[in-house]
């Protein structure tokens, strides 16, 4: 079992987007549970507020170290003042994560608003994350943790009804990698960048499906693989294995490098190649 990095620490702040629901409100509890002060943020008021409670109960400090502020990740000048609030309430953010989300229908040849929108929160919400808080977190000179939330949908490209959050999602993905690299390559930082990257898991009132992981596993999978210093988390699920992503993973980038078609896991002249596909 790892150990858990030194910016999850009792007495720390962590700093959590989209934390009404899901993935996020298990990490705020986790992060309570270590004895952190917690900011929470999301635009559901009343699932926040019941959030609030929620973490109050597993904080030492109760609802003293649980700062909700109904805050949209879009919204820079936003992020700027929650910045403000948590400073002034908790002093300097150990970990930021960076995870909320919509999922709004958007084909490519219309749905401009959706598409927008898409990108302003799935995105842009991650950029104004670390445009607000990072800067102040390496001038601290402390080991701190930033997590952005990707998805293999941002890797692999399925195709359906949301391309644009498989859009938003790769472009997460490559703005985190850009993100490592500058931290460290900024002299005495020491704040390190890491990308979660969930399998399918039970979230937003959904009913839980054998297969599923639940929230709780993500957040025991992410913080084991932070211990490991790893950049990569990329969590399996009941019915993806590791072996399967990387199956996955491998055939997509194949595409360009075999001059494949497209998304060629879902044509029909690909299917045979693709199954008996052993990277
Ligand atoms: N659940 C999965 O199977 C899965 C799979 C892959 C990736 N992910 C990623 O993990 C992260 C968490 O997913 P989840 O399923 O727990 O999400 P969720 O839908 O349960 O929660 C997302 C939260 O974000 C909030 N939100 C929406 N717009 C916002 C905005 N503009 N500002 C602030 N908050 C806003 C919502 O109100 C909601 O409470 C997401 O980034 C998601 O893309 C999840």
């Amino acid at each position: 079992m790892a150990e858990n990095h030194p910016a999850l620490t009792a007495g720390r702040v962590a700093v959590v987007t989209g934390a009404a629901s899901g993935i996020g409100l298990a990490a705020a509890k986790r992060f309570a549970s270590l004895g952190m002060k917690v900011c929470i943020t999301d635009v559901a008021e009343d699932a926040l507020a019941a959030a609030a409670d929620e973490v109050a109960g597993l904080a030492g400090g109760g609802a003293d170290d649980v700062l909700a502020a109904a805050v949209d990740v879009g919204d820079l000048a936003a992020m700027e003042t929650l910045k403000d609030w948590v400073d002034e309430r908790f002093g300097d953010v150990a970990v930021l994560m960076n995870n909320a989300v919509i999922r709004l229908d958007a084909p490519t040849t219309e749905g401009s608003e959706n598409w927008r929108r898409t990108m302003e929160v799935n995105f842009f919400g991650v950029v104004n994350g670390v445009h607000a808080f990072v800067p102040a977190m390496i001038a601290r000179g402390e080991p701190a943790i930033v997590i952005n939330a990707g998805s293999k949908q941002g890797i692999t490209n399925p195709p359906g009804t949301k391309p644009a959050y498989n859009v938003a999602k790769a472009a997460v993905i490559s703005y985190t990698e850009s993100l490592q690299h500058e931290l460290r390559n900024t002299d005495g930082c020491q704040v390190t960048a890491h990308l979660m990257v969930p399998g399918w898991t039970t979230t937003g009132g959904r009913e839980h499906q054998p297969g599923a992981w639940l929230p709780d596993q993500v957040i025991d999978y992410l913080l084991a693989a932070i211990g490991n210093g790893d950049f990569y988390v990329i969590c399996p699920d009941g019915e993806v294995s590791p072996e399967e992503d990387r199956r996955r993973i491998l055939w997509a980038a194949g595409d360009i490098v075999e001059n494949r078609p497209p998304l060629s896991r879902w044509h029909p002249a690909y299917a045979e190649a693709f199954e008996t596909f052993e990277p």
